[in-house]
């Protein structure tokens, strides 16, 4: 086999070794995890390596008519700061200036569309984007969805060839986030409260018509 299993497990068998198991983190604690982050922590940056691996998986997700028309600008080092002050995060929390500074994301996909925004183009940014995000934190990272841009002055900065429709930012989080559950009627805004970020979330049988 070509990563030497057989060799790997016969060695194991004669070293009383148990097989090495790697656990697979199930779909829901991915889904779990992977909330939107607004800090991150610099020391641990994102190289363009790590984001060609998030990228692969777009290979693999549905689209509309087929027509793939979604391109991708990766962003990382240094080029990362030309970014920052050009999406918007925590619109919701008018108080906050977020990041704080230093707590950026460490890169960026820039998602571009071959074809006119429209339902079916949109539908598949949010498939691609929703599978590089998870992709993000079964490799230890994190990220959000951006909508809130400048998309003339990003496309201007990176020199892009296409007309930018979303940003996803990624990094290793250094935030906790943590759910509430929300009733019909309750406020959905998020909020932060003693350093820890709360999202309230409604339950199943609130969403059932
Ligand atoms: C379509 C879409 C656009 C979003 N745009 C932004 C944005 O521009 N800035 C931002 O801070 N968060 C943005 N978010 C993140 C949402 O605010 C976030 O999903 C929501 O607060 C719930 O938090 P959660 O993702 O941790 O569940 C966006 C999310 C989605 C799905």
């Amino acid at each position: 086999m070509a990563d030497n299993y057989l060799e790997k497990r016969e060695q194991e068998i004669r070293e009383g070794r148990p097989k090495a198991v790697k656990p697979h983190p199930s779909l829901e604690s991915l889904l779990k995890k992977n909330r939107s982050y607004r800090g991150y922590d610099a020391s641990r940056p994102i190289t363009r390596e790590d984001l060609l691996r998030l990228l692969e998986v777009t290979r693999w997700v549905g689209s509309g008519m087929n027509a793939q028309p979604l391109r991708y600008r990766l962003v990382c080092s240094e080029e990362a700061a030309r970014v920052h002050p050009l999406v918007k995060l925590g619109a919701a929390l008018p108080e906050e200036h977020l990041p704080h500074p230093g707590e950026e994301p460490s890169a960026y996909i820039v998602v571009c569309s071959t074809a006119p925004e429209g339902k079916v183009v949109d539908i598949d940014l949010g498939i691609a984007a929703q599978s590089i995000l998870l992709k993000a934190v079964e490799a230890g990272f994190g990220g959000i969805f951006i909508l809130n841009f400048r998309a003339d002055d990003l496309r201007e900065a990176l020199d892009l060839p296409l007309q930018p429709i979303a940003v996803i930012g990624l990094g290793k989080p250094s935030e906790s986030i943590f759910f509430t559950d929300a009733k019909p009627g309750d406020s959905l805004d998020y909020y932060r409260k003693g350093g820890a970020h709360f999202v309230p979330k409604l339950k199943v049988e609130d969403i059932l018509i």
